[in-house]
């Protein structure tokens, strides 16, 4: 007896990297008693190895059965309910019992069953959300490993990229699809420019408990790679990641009066092949139109002094013909 004890203790230590939900569940010394009388027909002989190989057949190497077993969190202790329901009267019927195989087999086979249909209608609402997070509340038990398995998906969300305008208003929020545990611990990092996921590239902005950063006025130098990571207690729960474009309002302004500037007194723009986006062009460029404004208003002004010079010369010979003509009608 205490050599099979030893013997089973050995077998159970082999088979314990491929778990089932019976080695879960079932307590060894259960199944030592329910081994005890296994009866291997062929040989006459009791032999408790071969109940155990049986076991494994029926249960470990059924994935109908681990699939089963595959409930939301907290509905394990169903688990354990019912497949102690199916095999504690099978251990009291067969302790101390001979049976022959083939009575385990049928038993055992319609245990396996039972437990498949019962905790197959046990709830397994998967609380995992994708694509990032460490979800310790979203997981599902897991027969092999006899622990509920974690969401396992990488603590880094992908970065969103958002492009403002320079001098506007933003607000970013650390939002995960997940709840969050109450004792969290906030901290905003920014890497300038870059855009990347990078921890050496970052630099601690704030700590706290805010969700929220917002910058008033976005200015050039907000560009860059935002990034929020959740704590709770010394475990960090998730790094959420936001890429800040800022699209300058002095270069959107003066592309367009460049435009215009262009369109209107410089046809093609061969004139300026290097007109670009320098301001220094576009003052070179100002400047001109300044000049040829000048000289039109000095040019009108000298054409308006001739003519204004022009109309006195006449209004002066007209006074002296009256006056030839007095003289005339005096002679
Ligand atoms: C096994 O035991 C059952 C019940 O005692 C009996 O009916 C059956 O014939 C046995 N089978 C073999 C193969 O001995």
């Amino acid at each position: 007896m205490f050599t099979s004890a030893l013997r089973l203790v050995y077998i159970s230590l082999l088979l314990s990297p491929s778990q089932s939900c019976y080695q879960c569940f079932v307590d060894v010394k259960d199944s030592l008693r329910l081994c005890w009388g296994y009866l291997l027909t062929k040989y006459n002989v009791r032999n408790v190895d071969t109940c155990f190989e049986k076991l494994d057949h029926i249960f470990n190497n059924n994935k109908t059965v681990i699939e089963a077993g595959r409930v939301g969190k907290g509905y394990d202790i169903q688990l354990k309910e019912i497949l102690d329901a199916e095999i504690l009267p099978l251990v009291e019927e067969f302790d101390r019992k001979l049976n022959n195989d083939t009575v385990y087999e049928q038993r055992l086979q319609t245990a396996a069953d039972n437990f498949i249909s019962a905790a197959s209608k046990l709830p397994r609402v998967s609380g995992c959300f994708p694509p990032c997070g460490f979800q310790s509340a979203g997981a599902v038990y897991n027969c092999i490993t006899c622990q509920y398995d974690s969401c396992e998906f990488l603590l880094d969300c992908p970065v969103e990229e958002i492009k403002v305008m320079e001098n506007s208003r933003i607000r970013m929020w650390c939002a995960v699809p997940f709840a969050l545990p109450s004792d969290i611990e906030v901290i905003w990092r920014f890497a300038e420019e870059v855009k990347t996921q990078q921890m050496d590239q970052f630099k601690e902005v704030t700590v706290g408990v805010d969700r929220l950063y917002s910058i008033p006025s976005v200015s050039l130098q907000h560009q860059g790679t935002y990034q929020c990571e959740i704590y709770s207690g010394q475990l960090s729960i998730v790094r959420v990641y936001y890429y800040i474009s800022v699209t300058p309002q002095l270069v959107a302004g003066h592309t367009e009066l460049q435009e215009i500037f262009d369109l209107s007194l410089l046809p093609g723009g061969q004139l300026f092949p290097a007109s670009g986006d320098s301001p220094r062009s576009f003052l070179a460029s100002l400047s001109l139109l300044l000049a040829a404004c000048l000289t039109a208003l000095l040019l009108l002004l000298f054409i308006s002094l001739g003519v204004l010079c022009w109309s006195s010369i006449q209004e002066q010979s007209h006074t002296e013909e009256t006056d030839e003509d007095e003289d005339l009608d005096l002679f």
